[in-house]
């Protein structure tokens, strides 16, 4: 990807796989530094590794992105190593395929759990990054991992469903109030991947693969490599017009 990202200080929720691990990767190819943060710790090691392997700078942050104090702790880190904080993407996320079940059974604690991660934690990164963000002086740019499920009733998981429709208010919150900061924010809403988060919970993994084929006009599931070069785009300075935005990258299921 021709996009250059040179010496830009990122910081990656979530990072240990899937979209946060492929955007890690195409951030640092891109001449970005990049904090790798995330759970479990095994995931962000490997992905840190690979990048410094490769000759990209990057560092493994273990946190917790439902809790503030880690994610704060992140962000400091993060400026003690490379000296400053550009870009944030939050990507963290869960789905709890067998508990985010019908709202009339709903028990509270999948409820509680899903927005602790995929809700108030994204307000939390984005919260502690903008303090920093403007602290330096503003500028900066976040990109908050939402889902088409945030624009649509379709899901059968309530929590899930409702917490990436949340973040879609949030990033038009941001991207409002802080443009005069000079930082920009925008939602990408990826399709159906070949995994969902929490994959190993997925009740029919196999069907869903085989329905979302047929149904997909692109023909298949998506994977973290369709996704991330979005989210990089919209860290770049080729980007500069975009705040706000809402970018669905999903293989054209929302407009069938
Ligand atoms: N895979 C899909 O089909 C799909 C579709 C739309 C949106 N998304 C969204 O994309 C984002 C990334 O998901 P993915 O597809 O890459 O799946 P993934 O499960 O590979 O990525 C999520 C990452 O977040 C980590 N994580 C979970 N809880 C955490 C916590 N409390 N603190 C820090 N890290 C935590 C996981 O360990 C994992 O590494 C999620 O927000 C997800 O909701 C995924």
């Amino acid at each position: 990807m021709n996009i250059s990202l040179e010496g830009k200080v990122a910081l990656i929720t979530g990072a240990g796989s899937g979209i946060g691990a492929a955007t890690a990767r195409l951030i640092a190819q891109s001449g970005g530094f990049v904090a790798v943060t995330g759970i479990p710790e095994a995931g962000i090691n490997a992905v840190s590794g690979e990048i410094n392997s490769a000759g990209g700078e990057a560092i493994a942050i273990p946190v917790d992105a439902s809790d503030s104090d880690q994610l704060k702790a992140a962000i400091a880190a993060t400026v003690e190593k490379f000296g400053r904080l550009d870009i944030v993407v939050a990507s963290a996320g869960i789905q709890m395929h067998n508990e985010d079940v019908d709202l009339h059974q709903l028990p509270e604690e999948a409820w509680d759990r899903t927005h602790d991660v995929n809700y108030r934690g994204v307000m939390l990164t984005c919260k502690h990054a903008l303090a920093q963000m403007v602290e330096q002086g503003g500028g900066g740019r976040i990109v908050i991992i939402s889902s088409i499920t945030g624009i649509s009733g379709r899901s059968a998981n309530v929590s899930y469903l409702s917490g990436k429709t949340g973040l879609l208010g949030l990033n038009r919150y941001i991207a409002v109030h802080y443009a005069k900061y000079g930082i920009r924010c925008n939602a990408v809403l990826p399709g159906a991947l070949e995994l969902t988060p929490n994959h190993d919970q997925h009740p029919n993994a196999a069907g869903r693969e085989k329905l979302m084929n047929e149904t997909i006009p692109l023909g298949r599931l998506g994977t973290p490599e369709d996704i991330a070069p979005m989210v990089t785009f919209l860290c770049s300075d080729e980007a500069r017009y975009a705040s706000g935005g809402q970018f669905v990258v999903d293989g054209g299921i929302t407009v069938i």
